[in-house]
């Protein structure tokens, strides 16, 4: 049978950094062709590599013709913080991205996962254990973005049977690649502040809880919902998924129990308002009943093995590259 490859668009970033190498390593290095508009050594090295701008409508359909896709990852975007401070750019790359994508998926018959987020609810949504379901007004251009761009994904489904398949991730946090501009990046940041010595202005309230997500689980949560069997998933604008929330001050406690010197403050800024609008905690009952989706980092295991790979070193590293 006629292998077919898998693309991942905005491969560069936070998420697909790690996504990248996960998918290599269970579908061979050659089958899985990642994408940016950055150039990025890293990723050419370990296989096929594309520098393109998504928005290039004609380079992306070459794109296509060119490879045989059966899968995409569409992870380009403008995330929550920066896309409040260029909303026109915000909201032409995160919906006619997608929606280039949707209908590229739908002429060469192609498998799409898009992450939403948390951002798509606002004030009217419940602040705890947020259903999947709750009213969405969002009151960032992301927000309304990911919360228009779910319901274009369901739109391809129904209208034209695309299998487009999302979750909305928590914040994300990692130690590979610098996050994006989201409003929950204060959670890796203050990691390396903590394993550099630094003094860490939070620009978060001390009190401000909000979910997160490890990114192994992110990785997992990905992964999984694209195997499971289309009949299970009874949801195709996005799917809840949760892990942990938490506050700064929490998360500052936590790393403190390693490295008790960790100086902060907070000093609040426009991202206050931001984490404001959002929920304190998801409900993903209905991803847990319909694909079995299972956190398996909490609070204490996110804090233990960003300790154990942010080194004095690699904060640098990432410093330097933001
Ligand atoms: N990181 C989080 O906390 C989080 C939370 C919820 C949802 N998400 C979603 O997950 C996805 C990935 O997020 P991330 O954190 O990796 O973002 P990121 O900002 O770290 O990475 C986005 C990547 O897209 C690339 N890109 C930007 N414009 C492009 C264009 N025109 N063409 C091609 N590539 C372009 C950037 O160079 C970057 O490498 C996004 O859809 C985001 O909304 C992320």
């Amino acid at each position: 049978m006629e292998q077919r490859n898998i693309l991942v668009l905005g491969a560069g970033g936070q998420l697909g950094t790690e996504l990248v190498r996960e998918l290599r390593a269970v579908h061979g290095p050659g089958r899985v062709i990642a994408s940016d508009i950055r150039e990025k050594p890293e990723m050419s090295e370990g296989g096929p590599f594309e520098q393109l701008d998504i928005l290039n409508q004609k380079g992306l359909g070459d794109l296509f013709n060119r490879q045989k896709i059966s899968q995409v990852y569409l992870l380009a975007a403008l995330l929550s913080a920066s896309g409040e401070l260029r909303p026109g750019e915000a909201w032409d790359l995160n919906m006619r991205g997608l929606l280039q994508v949707l209908e590229l998926a739908r002429q060469h018959h192609c498998q799409v996962f898009w992450p939403s987020s948390i951002a798509v609810f606002g004030h009217s949504a419940p602040r705890i254990s947020c259903p999947n379901e709750a009213v969405q007004e969002p009151s960032t251009v992301y927000g309304i973005s990911k919360s228009a761009g779910e319901l274009w994904c369901r739109y391809y489904f129904e209208r034209y049977g695309v299998d487009v398949r999302s979750v909305r991730y928590p914040g994300l946090i990692s130690y590979e690649a610098v996050p994006g501009g989201g409003t929950t990046d204060y959670a890796v940041e203050i990691f390396e502040a903590a394993v550099s010595g630094r003094h860490y202005p939070c620009y978060l309230r001390a009190d401000t809880r909000l979910p997160m997500m490890y990114m192994p689980d992110a990785i997992r949560a990905a992964l999984e919902i694209m195997a499971a069997p289309a009949a299970r998933l009874s949801v195709r604008t996005s799917y809840n998924v949760a892990a942990v929330s938490f506050t700064p001050r929490l998360i500052a406690a936590s790393i403190q129990r390693h490295i008790p010197e960790l100086s902060w403050e907070s000093v609040p800024d426009y991202r206050q308002k931001i984490a404001e609008s959002w929920p304190g905690s998801i409900d993903d009952s209905l991803a847990r009943h319909d694909w079995n989706w299972k956190p398996r980092y909490g609070i204490k295991e996110i804090t233990d093995d960003m300790i154990a790979h942010v080194t004095p070193e690699k904060s640098q590293q990432m410093m330097e590259k933001i």
